[in-house]
């Protein structure tokens, strides 16, 4: 990549990797669900999922917006995030512990994903890039009701895996 010299380069530079997560996230989700048994990980999950595909649209409305065409990068900490998630998953030999560990890595792409926007959302303020920040705001608001509700949900998940 070309050496940025603005901060309106550093933000497009920082883009394309968020845009390849949310990509990525549609695309491990729609895999994950077919393996979680608890009912309410698996509807919100399928709820996050239909949020998680309009994440892409606003992201690439964000580049729209700038006069630029979506672009992605491969973003290493959402690799992480995916290989952590996939390893486990064929390490768990129980349906309660499948379980806890799937929402135990939702949750941490949901903090990834926060912190990647507020971030964001911190320069294009700075850069009074008022559509994006809307834009990211709401991608924003779903990652953290989502983090929330996962939290939420976690004891009682956990209660079941320490009972057997
Ligand atoms: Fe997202
Ligand atoms: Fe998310």
């Amino acid at each position: 990549m070309a050496t940025a010299t603005t901060l309106q380069e550093k933000f497009l530079g920082q883009l394309p990797f968020l845009l390849f997560s949310e990509q990525k996230f549609v695309e491990e989700q729609t895999k994950l669900i077919a393996y979680i048994s608890d009912p309410t990980l698996k509807a919100g999950m399928q709820k996050h999922l239909e949020e998680t595909k309009k994440h892409v649209t606003n992201l690439e409305q964000v580049f729209f917006s700038m006069g630029k065409k979506p672009e992605t990068k491969e973003c290493p900490i959402c690799m992480g995030l995916v290989k952590s998630t996939e390893s486990g998953l064929k390490e768990m030999g129980t349906d309660a512990l499948r379980d806890a560990h799937i929402g135990g890595e939702a949750a941490l792409m949901e903090h990834y994903e926060i912190g990647a926007y507020r971030g964001l959302i911190a320069q294009a303020e700075a850069l009074g890039l008022t559509e994006a920040v809307s834009l990211m705001k709401q991608n924003l608001q779903d990652e953290e009701k989502t983090a929330q509700q996962l939290e939420s949900a976690a004891p009682m998940m956990l209660q079941k895996a320490a009972a057997m």
